[in-house]
C-alpha cells in the first residue's frame, strides 16, 4: 500500500489494527466516519483524534473481536468507530452525556450494528445497570475532576473479574493549577486500591495525558 508516496510495510498488531511505522489502520467494511482516509478496506485511524490510536502505536494490547465493551465518553464516535471495527464480533455500549455528539454517535450505530448508544451520565451506572452487561474491556475518556471515581465505579458494576479496563487521564481537567506528574501519581495511587495497574505511559499526540490500563482482580 502507498500513501502520501510512502510504501508501507503493514503488521496487524491485534485484531483488524494495522500498523506501519507512524500510521495505524483499521479493517473496514464502513465508510469514512470523521474525514478520515479509506484505503482499500483499511481505515485510516488518526492518532491526534483518537487517544486509543495514539496510545497503540506506542503499546500494544491484544483485543479479542467477541469482546463486550463499555465505552464511557463516547463523544460523537471517533474511537467507537475504529473499536467496532475490532470488535467486529463483540458489542460496544457506548455512554455520552451530550445530546449534541450523541446525534452524530446515533447515525454510526444505525449503519454498524455492535454499538449501542446509551445518552446516559457516565456517573451515575445505576441508571444504565438494567442495559449494560456484564463487559470484558472498559474505555474511559470523559475528561472530568473526579474522572477517577467515574471509572471506578463503572469497573465496581460492570468489569468481569481479570477484565480489561483502560483510562484516558487528562491532567488539565482534573487540576488545571498542579504539575501533570503530580496528578499522575495521585490518580496511580487511587487506581491501585481498586484495580491492578498494569501499564500506563504519556500519549504523544495529546499533550498533558497518559493512558492507564488496569485489569480488575
Ligand atoms: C474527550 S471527549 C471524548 C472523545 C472520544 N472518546 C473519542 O475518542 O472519540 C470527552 C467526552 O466525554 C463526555 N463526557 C464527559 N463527562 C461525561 C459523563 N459524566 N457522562 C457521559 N459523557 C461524559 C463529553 O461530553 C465528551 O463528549
Amino acid at each position: 500500500m502507498v500513501v502520501k508516496n510512502v510504501k508501507l510495510n503493514l503488521k496487524e498488531i491485534t485484531h483488524n489494527v494495522f500498523v506501519a511505522g507512524n500510521y495505524i489502520f483499521t479493517k473496514s467494511r464502513y465508510l469514512p466516519h470523521y474525514g478520515e482516509k479509506k484505503l482499500n478496506d483499511l481505515r485510516e485511524w488518526i492518532p491526534s483524534r483518537s487517544k486509543l490510536a495514539s496510545m497503540l502505536l506506542e503499546y500494544r494490547i491484544e483485543f479479542d473481536a467477541e469482546w463486550k465493551c463499555l465505552y464511557l465518553g463516547a463523544a460523537s464516535g471517533t474511537t467507537v468507530s475504529h473499536l467496532s471495527d475490532i470488535l467486529d464480533k463483540g458489542v460496544i455500549y457506548a455512554v455520552e452525556y451530550s445530546a449534541k455528539p450523541f446525534k452524530k454517535l446515533l447515525e454510526l450505530a444505525e449503519e454498524r450494528k455492535n454499538i449501542i448508544p446509551l445518552l446516559k451520565d457516565a456517573s451515575k451506572p445505576e441508571e444504565y445497570s438494567g442495559i449494560v452487561e456484564l463487559v470484558d474491556f472498559l474505555y474511559q475518556d470523559v475528561s472530568q475532576k473526579n474522572q477517577v471515581e467515574i471509572f471506578l465505579k463503572n469497573v465496581d458494576f460492570f468489569l468481569k473479574k481479570g477484565g480489561s479496563a483502560i483510562i484516558m487521564v487528562k491532567a488539565r481537567s482534573i487540576d488545571s493549577t498542579a504539575e501533570p506528574e503530580e496528578i499522575y501519581e495521585k490518580v496511580l495511587e487511587e487506581l491501585r486500591k481498586k484495580v491492578k495497574v498494569i501499564k500506563y505511559g504519556e500519549l504523544r499526540h495529546h499533550k498533558d495525558h497518559i493512558f492507564v490500563h488496569c485489569i480488575k482482580h
